[in-house]
């Protein structure tokens, strides 16, 4: 087998992204024609970004998963799709080929419409990463229901919060899950969010850590006795639901500048297009490869490049249930030689974190079966692309540094592994089909960073990234509220999708993404929103007010800064402290704690009462000689005790 649409030298990417851009609905259907469908398209695009109204492959039906399994389960049965390791060392590793893959997510299609799943329906997951997460994923997938993943380190407001907002009448969960030497009882914080939640109507419960759990009659149910059951009841085959092509596939939550957390809504047919064609080029796979991508499947890099690139594309998945330090930090390297892994992605905070290990741990290491390494989530620092090319990719892997978003679907900037030059924190040049454009702030075009690569300017610019086109993979809406989806994405720039990040570009076309211009932090790779941290603070019953911002951290690439005025007993700042990183994870999840809180007795305001975060961010950052004109300040006096109180 291979790739018709796989390129295969810088020639041929120009060529390709000249006629992806003279002609996207040629281009788009082309490709789009390398799959299965029930019923062919009627109309590659149609879309006004005003609205917004995006509609790919109008007329066309078909189902995702008889694009991710059917037709592999025919043509290479025995190929494996999912290869699992555990968390654990010693317990034996999980292989299963397409055609088992298959037989697993029609069983589970029983199990759904046993309990009462239909198309359309929104069903929550909150489960660890073991195969079973990826099998209900595609269950949801072919009988049409709308699946909505959240990550297991969320709290049991979050899901709750999530569950509500989707209206979703199922959960699959599991008893609890590893991560490292700590387990995680995702029953039980299920359980806390289900009070909240009376949509939910049934549960269903995978066995995994054997912890202790409370089954609620007539709503828990165990994943296993499920089985057992439609085993017990013969033929497991399920017809794929036929879906539209526009018809929502999933739902994943992520964090904005501004109130709860968002439900990007993704399609069937251009999400799967989308993500296929960009794991097949970015990565270059070659049938064969084991392809491992370390994110977890609650967030949007597990969505598209564990479970539907790979597999819609035959590709062999290894999916990691633990964590890369655990029982040591030569975790991944041992993975990648047990099993030959050839491509890596992952993201830089995890780079940083092994690097700080030093170079011992690998050099007993082969890693000899890698040909391409990825990274993703964030600005990747020079030193940390050096420290993974030269010790962990020999030299002699290309690292394709993968720039995209939760709303992206799928990669939009990107070199192509060994054929595309790469540069060192730079994400490089669009993927065909990709029109950047860098804005001023009035939305004015900056010279030369106009994606037809003429006018190239003579220096490197600056400015606010937008797309200028649809893409198979952008989102279509915001769950169950289409106007946020507009005001967020659609209506700073007229005509243009604004992501959210600051670009630089330089005079080859290079686009280096220097991270978020909205009050969006990235710690670890995962979006925060400053105004979500700050809400969960203020509901600790001691403080009056707080300010959240984003510093310099050296592994998680951003840490959390907060500064609260505290009207409670003041006598012990660490023990608040515990007690608002407390509040904080039970608000949101324990990845949203401040690395840091100062208790102040001022905020810096303007006379009409806004917070200055520009000055905070730079006490934040240390940067206390340059806050610029505090004059404005309601109260000037209070940064220099701000900044004499800085951590
Ligand atoms: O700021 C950019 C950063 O991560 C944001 C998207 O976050 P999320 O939706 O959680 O998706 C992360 C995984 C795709 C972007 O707005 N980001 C992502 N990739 C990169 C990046 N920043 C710099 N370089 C990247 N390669």
């Amino acid at each position: 087998m291979s790739y018709p649409y796989q390129i295969k030298s810088l020639e041929q990417y120009h060529e390709v992204y000249k006629q992806s851009i003279e002609n996207p609905e040629k281009f788009w259907g082309e490709i789009a024609s390398h799959f299965l469908w029930r019923k062919p398209f009627d109309n590659v695009l149609d879309w006004n970004f005003s609205a917004p109204h995006i509609e790919w492959f109008k007329g066309g039906q078909l189902n995702i998963t008889e694009n991710c399994l059917d037709r592999w389960a025919e043509t290479q049965p025995d190929t494996p799709a999912i290869i699992w390791e555990s968390n654990d060392i010693n317990e034996p590793h999980r292989s299963i080929s397409y055609k088992e893959l298959l037989v697993k997510v029609n069983q589970f299609c029983h199990v759904l419409k046993n309990n009462g799943a239909k198309k359309g329906d929104r069903i929550c997951l909150y489960m660890p990463m073991v195969p079973e997460l990826a099998i209900a994923v595609l269950a949801c997938a072919r009988i049409g229901a709308i699946h909505s993943v959240v990550f297991g380190g969320f709290s049991a407001q979050s899901i709750a919060d999530r569950i509500n907002d989707a209206q979703c009448t199922l959960v699959i969960t599991a008893d609890g899950g590893y991560r490292g030497a700590k387990e995680i009882p995702l029953k039980s914080v299920i359980d806390d969010a289900l009070v909240q939640c009376t949509s939910v109507q049934k549960v269903i419960v995978l066995t995994r850590t054997q912890t202790p759990v409370s089954m609620i009659k007539g709503r828990d149910c165990w994943w296993e006795d499920e089985i057992n059951n439609v085993e017990n009841a013969g033929n497991p085959f399920v017809e794929a639901e036929v879906m539209e092509a526009e018809d929502p596939l999933f739902i994943l939550y992520t964090s904005g500048s501004t109130g709860k957390p968002k439900g990007v809504v993704h399609t069937c047919a251009g999400y799967m297009i989308y993500t296929n064609y960009t794991f097949i080029n970015v990565f270059q796979y070659q049938p064969g490869d084991i392809h491992f991508c370390t994110a977890d499947i609650g967030w949007i890099t597990g969505h598209s490049y564990i479970i539907y690139g790979p597999l819609s594309a035959g590709a062999t998945t290894l999916m990691f249930e633990g964590i890369p330090t655990w029982p040591d930090a030569g975790r991944f390297w041992d993975i990648i030689d047990k099993f030959k892994v050839n491509i890596l992605y992952t993201a830089p905070t995890a780079i940083r974190s092994l690097m700080s290990f030093g170079t011992d741990v690998i050099k007993r290491k082969d890693l000899r079966s890698l040909k391409v390494l990825g990274s993703v989530g964030e600005p990747i620092n020079e030193e940390a692309w050096h420290w993974f090319h030269e010790h962990i990719g020999k030299g002699k892997c290309p690292i394709v540094d993968t720039w995209w978003q939760t709303e992206t679907g799928g990669i939009l900037i990107s070199n192509l592994a060994g054929i595309t030059p790469q540069k060192p924190s730079y994400a490089t040049l669009p993927l065909p089909g990709v029109q950047p454009l860098l804005v001023d702030e009035n939305g004015v075009p900056i010279l030369g960073g106009d994606a037809s690569l003429q006018d190239l300017p003579s220096e490197t610019v600056s400015g606010n990234l937008c797309i200028r086109h649809p893409w198979p993979g952008i989102l279509r809406t915001t769950y169950g509220d289409h106007e946020r989806c507009r005001l967020t994405y659609f209506s700073t720039y007229p005509n243009l999708y604004f992501t959210g990040d600051g670009c630089l570009r330089d005079k080859e076309g290079n686009y280096r993404i220097t991270g978020r211009v909205d009050d969006v932090l990235n710690v670890s790779g995962h979006r925060i929103g400053t105004a979500e941290v700050e809400n969960a603070i203020n509901m600790h019953t001691g403080v009056v007010e707080s300010a959240v911002v984003g510093y310099p951290h050296d592994i998680k690439g951003q840490g959390i800064y907060a500064f609260i005025i505290f009207n409670g007993v003041l006598d012990d700042d660490k023990l608040i402290a515990q007690d608002i990183n407390q509040t904080v994870s039970r608000v949101i999840g324990a990845i949203a704690k401040p690395d840091k809180i100062q208790i102040v007795s001022g905020l810096p305001k303007t006379r009409s009462g806004k917070i200055m975060r520009r000055i905070l961010r730079k006490i934040a950052e240390g940067d206390t000689d340059n806050l610029g004109d505090i004059s404005t300040l309601l109260d000037p006096a209070v940064v220099e005790e701000i900044k004499t109180g800085r951590i």
